[in-house]
């Protein structure tokens, strides 16, 4: 049996980081930020009593009035996240009280920028085993709560949002979810895109908020480079194992963190850029949350039609990395 997606959501906050407002804050300009990244703006959740629960929330819902089934009905909620309300109760078990998904597990994986990829395949393994049946799948970020607005290295990258999928078994095994290839590499990656303070080595303490510990730190230019590789090694070999040529695929739904990452990635594949999925220009990276925001945008759109081939590839923070080959049911 496989595992088929029935059902996109995906949820922007309202409000607007622009470019022209970080010019404001930082020592930065629109020029640089969207030659250099792609970015032109980004969605902020303003209100200090909503977090990434409230933004998965928002995507469960929709995700059942579209599919018109009861929350009692789900069996299972993994939320992808690396910015969790709290460190616990998880962010999935909050999730499932939002919407009383009474009769379902829940459990958060922290992938970082792989989160929704990682938590996707776990999903279609508990649908391929029949042990369930209907498994909502979020990846969310409040990005903003772990950014330090005065450094300009992470602070024109990221912005908040979330998306999410429903899985459940395809109507037949030629359909769904058909291949998948997930790796991590801790030795290159542990010190280079990480945040070092408020889990178990640096809780919090007054030295921890003055060395700022608290906020995301990157080597740019090494998780520039690692993603590059990394993304388009993964997108090629998903093509290969499956016997797809560039010509046979209908989307490439890549991480958005920077649009020179994402052409890259296009690139090496050698598929038309027009099959290039690309939002980055209007969310910048919204980390878990970007991959099924694209979905839910390509799924509105109406382009996934049935027998559509999309390849979805990711990079982020571990270092982690995947590709995820579906046919749309
Ligand atoms: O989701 C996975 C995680 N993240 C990523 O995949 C992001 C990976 N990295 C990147 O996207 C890029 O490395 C960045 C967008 C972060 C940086 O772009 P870059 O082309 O690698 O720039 P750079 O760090 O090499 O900096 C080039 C110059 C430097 O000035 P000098 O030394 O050449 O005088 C920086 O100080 O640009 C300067 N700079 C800026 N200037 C204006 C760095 N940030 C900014 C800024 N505005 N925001």
């Amino acid at each position: 049996m496989k595992a088929a997606i029935t059902a996109t959501a995906n949820f922007l906050p309202a409000d607007i980081l622009s470019n022209h407002d970080l010019e404001l804050m930082l020592e930065t300009n629109d020029e640089w930020i969207r030659s250099r990244t792609g970015i032109g703006e980004r969605r902020i959740l303003k209100d200090p009593a909503k977090a990434t629960s409230f933004m998965c929330g928002e995507v469960a819902r929709q995700l059942l009035e579209k599919r018109q089934i009861a929350a009692t009905d789900i069996d299972l909620i993994i939320v992808a996240t690396m910015t969790p309300d709290m460190l616990f109760p998880s962010t999935a078990c909050l999730v499932q009280s939002i919407i009383g998904a009474t009769n379902a597990w829940a459990f958060d994986l922290n992938a970082a920028c792989s989160g929704f990829l990682y938590a996707l395949n776990t999903a279609a393994r508990f649908i391929e085993s029949g042990a369930q049946k209907k498994v909502m799948v979020l990846g969310g970020d409040k990005m903003s709560s772990v950014i330090d607005y005065t450094d300009r290295s992470t602070a024109i990258l990221f912005g908040d949002g979330a998306g999410g999928v429903l899985l459940e078994p395809a109507q037949d095994d030629s359909f769904g979810i058909l291949d998948a290839r997930l790796y991590s590499d801790g030795t290159n990656g542990k010190d280079r895109l990480l945040m070092t303070g408020g889990g178990s080595l640096h809780p919090a303490t007054h030295e921890t908020i003055d060395k700022k510990m608290h906020y995301i730190y990157q080597d740019g230019r090494q998780v520039f480079k690692a993603a590059v590789t990394s993304m388009a090694d993964v997108a090629t070999e998903i093509m290969s194992r499956n016997n797809l040529r560039s010509e046979d695929i209908d989307y490439l739904v890549p991480h958005q963190a920077n649009q020179r990452i994402i052409d890259a990635t296009g690139e090496r594949m050698g598929i038309d850029p027009s099959k290039v999925f690309s939002n980055v220009v209007r969310y910048g990276n919204t980390t878990a949350g970007t991959i099924p925001i694209c979905l839910a945008e390509l799924d509105e759109q109406k382009k996934l039609h049935r027998g559509a081939n999309i390849v979805l590839v990711s990079f982020g923070a571990g270092y982690t990395w995947g590709g995820i080959y579906i046919k749309w049911q």
